[in-house]
């Protein structure tokens, strides 16, 4: 706990007004409630427990204490409500680019949407969650959930989770993590605000793993081929036809 609270290097303005909670519900509703008020961009709610954490999908999300970053960012961006889909992917491919500049970690891929893995296996998820007014969006909380320092997957999820820990081979301090991903993420925020999901397209499909595989979302199946313009997962199904995406889990 110790460490979250000592850790005192921002960026130019994310994390610069923080909150850091021993234990929480689930910084996402923390960061959502700061939100509807008038807390900066940037504010960040982190946690070194939550007792209701959220992932996607209404899936519960276990963050035990001392092992796992978990942590909410409020953003407000400029942009029009209908180009914000993209925005998880964004986060999910900055949070893998930040995790490969810490020495030592096999390299991360990002399952479609946004899950960041280790060697096939999820070491971490975004969620993010907006308010919209009309086409503008009032606010955008974005929240990140890292398996950290945990010496073994969390429970019942050895098969398909791993830790930062387990894939490095040794232990890894999570103000390195976040320095990491604030690093990363303030300047890939940056860029979606001024120029939507452009910048981040051609990377994220490089490091996607679900591309060129035959995969089911959202009762679709087909070959994941790419991921367009506006961040759809485009399938090409059996009949050689072409269907894209939005949103779901991707199975197969
Ligand atoms: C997923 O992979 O399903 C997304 C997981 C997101 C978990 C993070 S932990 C911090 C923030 N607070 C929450 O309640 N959820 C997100």
């Amino acid at each position: 706990m110790d460490d979250l609270r000592s850790w005192v290097t921002p960026g130019i303005w994310l994390g610069r007004g923080r909150i850091v909670h021993e234990e929480t519900r689930s910084t996402n509703d923390d960061a959502r409630a700061l939100a509807s008020g008038d807390a900066p961009s940037g504010t960040m709610v982190l946690a070194d427990r939550q007792t209701a954490g959220r992932g996607r999908s209404g899936r519960a999300w276990i963050s035990p204490p001392g092992d796992n970053l978990s942590f909410s960012v409020i953003y407000r961006p400029t942009v029009p409500q209908h180009l914000l889909a993209p925005l998880p992917l964004v986060v999910g491919l900055a949070v893998a680019e930040a995790l490969d500049t810490l020495e030592g970690l096999p390299r991360t891929t990002v399952k479609w949407p946004n899950d960041i893995r280790i060697e096939g296996k999820k070491v971490g998820g975004v969620l993010v969650e907006a308010s919209l007014r009309g086409d503008s969006v009032a606010w955008v909380v974005i929240g990140v959930g890292l398996n950290v320092r945990g010496l073994r997957p969390p429970e019942g999820l050895e098969e398909i989770a791993t830790t930062l820990r387990l894939g490095r081979g040794r232990d890894v301090s999570r103000p390195a993590v976040l320095d990491a991903i604030v690093a990363r993420l303030e300047p890939a925020l940056d860029a979606f605000g001024e120029f939507g999901f452009a910048p981040s397209r051609d990377a994220l499909r490089a490091r996607c793993d679900t591309l060129g595989k035959v995969v089911e979302v959202s009762g679709v199946r087909g070959v994941a081929e790419d991921i367009g313009v506006d961040g759809a997962l485009v399938l090409r199904n059996a009949d050689g036809g072409v269907e894209r995406v939005y949103s779901g889990e991707v199975t197969g």
